[in-house]
């Protein structure tokens, strides 16, 4: 599985062949350099994943759909694929329940603790994360959230190779808690996003990797663009 890091907390995964984008935020991204827009959107995508409606999350799904029509398929929870089904989108909804088997894996909506609303105010069902089961290991994509209890109920679905967590802090889970979540997790390896991207949410890289090292954790961070293999 590959797994490239995009910007804030939008990622292309590749699986044996389905290419999977989440939560895209591109062409109002204000850390995210234009000019490589072009070359996402035309990227193959198969599979769109949101796990809430806020407008960082979202903000991009038209575009890669109209690009990408009639295959692309967005899977989320039950009032978003609504949304999106209604613009005459193909949609999957789900919602906290069981995995659901597609070509790539199997996936599950779990819980977050945020909030979910669309920029023009229409419900957004629960915020939630998914958790990924592929034949080349588990991951977590935790979605906006803070640390949760429930995190530690998740290795019960399978050993995590790799979860990645929201560290900007302020809406989300900071470096700091992003290390106890992953504790909870039992998961060595993290891969850091949602930080940056605005004054608000604006860390220092190294002392983020270095609170990460202290607990024998590992903090990835990667530059727009680059990927990692798991
Ligand atoms: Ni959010
Ligand atoms: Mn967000």
């Amino acid at each position: 599985m590959k797994i490239i890091f995009i910007s804030h907390s939008t990622c292309i995964l590749e699986i044996y062949g389905n290419n999977i984008l989440i939560d895209p935020f591109l062409s109002e991204n204000p850390i995210f350099n234009k000019k490589s827009l072009y070359k996402y959107i035309n990227y193959p995508i198969h599979y769109i994943l949101i796990t809430h409606a806020h407008y960082d999350h979202i903000c991009d799904v038209d575009l890669f759909v109209k690009q990408n029509r009639p295959k692309i398929l967005v899977i989320s929870n039950y009032e978003i694929a609504n949304f999106f089904e209604k613009k005459g989108i193909k949609t999957y909804g789900m919602n906290f329940g069981s995995f659901v088997t597609f070509p790539f894996g199997k996936l599950k909506y779990v819980w977050a603790m945020h909030s979910s609303v669309f920029p023009d105010g229409t419900y957004g069902g629960n915020p939630g994360g998914f958790f990924l089961s592929t034949n080349d290991g588990n991951i977590y994509i935790s979605g906006d959230t803070s640390i949760t209890y429930e995190m530690s109920f998740l290795p019960n679905f399978g050993k995590l190779k790799l979860s990645i967590l929201p560290i900007g802090g302020r809406y989300t889970m900071d470096a700091e808690e992003a290390v106890t979540a992953s504790k909870l997790l039992k998961c060595e390896k993290i891969l850091g996003v949602h930080y940056d991207t605005f004054e608000s949410i604006k860390i220092n890289k190294k002392n983020s990797i270095n609170i990460f090292n202290k607990n024998r954790k590992k903090l990835i961070l990667l530059d727009s663009g680059k990927y990692i293999d798991i």
